[in-house]
């Protein structure tokens, strides 16, 4: 029998109580032996028995244990001290998208430096396994394109607007089922989908981390008459992160867009999480599970100590060859269709005007929609484009944005 694993947790929060919840059930302590816990105060949801607490989190590393497991977030104090316990020659487990994809490419080749392993499978989408599979399973691929619903949180607030609730009691909802980061604004405004698709692109492209600057944007426009629109046309709304190999250049990108509503990514509701993935040799294929949550997390950290205590002394996961410089290609050079949203003054030649303006950008609209009436003399008229590019629909929008008989105006991509 193997000796057991010793193990020191960093931080005690929410994830960290999962985890502990998981390490001390019988089957886990035969494998497992949690040492000791780095926690500035005491965890009011935790009992952590006899379990040494040490108040400064630098001191787990100077502690007889094999693994450090670091769930504090943030990126500098994290980045410090996983650095500090590879240099020591602990193997790291960590649950942090943001330090992998802001200082990933460092770390891990840190890691390599002092023979031993950086493991983070649950990092993006929790317990979902994503990352071994990627760096262990699909080894005998070319992996062409990812695309991911990557944020539960999101997915979360966004299949609760669907059925009606508001955006900020989904968010609290969220909130208090342990589903968000804790800085929620990552979440809303698309940064964790972001650094996520990054830590994959580059296990599957070799690009860099971090990634040099690509799109990224929120939900925080979303409104519930963008669903009732998407909903006449069999569509929903998701957040979306995407990268693929275009030439020699990596596409990479994250923001809301609408899909249709039967789509194997269109279909997943709640805090699921979603990865399709395109490969040469296995084609298309989806996977989907719980993407936050204290449970799906530990189960992601347990898979990593799982495999360091199968692999310590050869290799759990293979690393990026990071290229030195990967190209992001531009986004405005990438084609859409639209869904575009404007409100606009209730007079005569309005929509002749909102026809112009696409016409003089060479937009040719699929479908448009004016119903209802808003307040203060306002009508809503909603578009559907053809397949432009990203550019053409930017000059159209800065046009719109110079007319004061148009007050608002608003796009969402639709992901074909
Ligand atoms: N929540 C999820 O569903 C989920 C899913 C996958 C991955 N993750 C990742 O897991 C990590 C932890 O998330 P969480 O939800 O458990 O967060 P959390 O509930 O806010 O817990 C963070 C813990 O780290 C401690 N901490 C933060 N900065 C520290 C510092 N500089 N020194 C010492 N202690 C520090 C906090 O202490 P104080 O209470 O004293 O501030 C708290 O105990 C994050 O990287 C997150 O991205 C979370």
């Amino acid at each position: 029998m193997n000796p057991k694993l010793r193990v020191g947790i960093c931080g005690w929060g929410n994830v960290a109580t999962g985890l502990f919840e998981q390490l001390t059930k019988p089957s886990n302590e035969q494998a497992f032996e949690l040492v000791c816990i780095g926690a500035r105060r005491d965890n009011p949801n935790c009992d952590p028995g006899d379990v040494t607490i040490h108040r400064d989190i630098f001191e787990v590393i100077e502690q007889d244990i094999d693994v450090l497991i670091e769930l504090i977030g943030g990126t500098d104090t994290a980045r410090d001290l996983i650095s500090n316990a590879l240099n020591a020659g602990k193997h790291v487990v960590t649950a942090n998208k943001a330090v992998m994809y802001e200082h990933g490419n460092e770390l891990i080749n840190l890691a390599i430096k002092n023979n031993v392993h950086l493991m983070f499978e649950a990092a993006v989408c929790a317990g979902t396994p994503i990352i071994k599979m990627l760096s262990n399973d699909l080894g005998a691929n070319q992996v062409t394109k990812i695309s991911g619903m990557l944020n539960g949180t999101t997915n979360y607030i966004l299949s609760k607007m669907e059925q009606g609730i508001a955006y900020e009691v989904a968010l609290e909802e969220a909130k208090e089922k342990g589903y968000a980061e804790p800085d929620p604004c990552l979440d809303i405004n698309g940064t964790d989908a972001a650094h996520k698709i990054g830590i994959l692109a580059s296990l599957a492209l070799n690009s860099d981390l971090p990634a040099g600057n690509f799109h990224i944007e929120g939900i925080e426009k979303i409104t519930a008459e963008d669903f009732n629109y998407a909903d006449e046309f069999n569509l929903t709304i998701k957040h979306l992160a995407v990268t693929k190999q275009a030439g020699d250049e990596i596409e990479l990108r994250s923001h809301p867009v609408l899909i249709d509503k039967n789509s194997s990514l269109g279909g997943l509701s709640g805090v699921r999480n979603g990865i399709q993935i395109d490969t040469d040799l296995l084609g298309e294929f989806l996977i989907a599970g719980s993407g936050a949550g204290r449970e799906s997390t530990a189960s992601g950290l347990i898979s990593d100590l799982i495999a360091l205590s199968k692999h310590a002394s050869s290799t759990p996961m293979h690393y990026p060859h990071f290229k030195d410089m990967s190209k992001i290609k531009s986004f405005e050079s990438l084609d859409f269709s639209y869904y575009v949203y404007l409100e606009v003054q209730d007079q005569a030649g309005v929509l002749a005007l909102v026809s112009q303006i696409f016409s003089d950008n060479e937009i040719s609209i699929d479908k448009i929609v004016q119903k209802d009436h808003l307040p203060d003399g306002k009508v809503p008229v909603v578009v559907f484009t053809d397949l432009i590019k990203e550019s053409q629909m930017q000059k159209a929008l800065e046009n719109f944005s110079a007319q004061s008989e148009i007050h608002s105006a608003k796009i969402i991509r639709i992901e074909t």
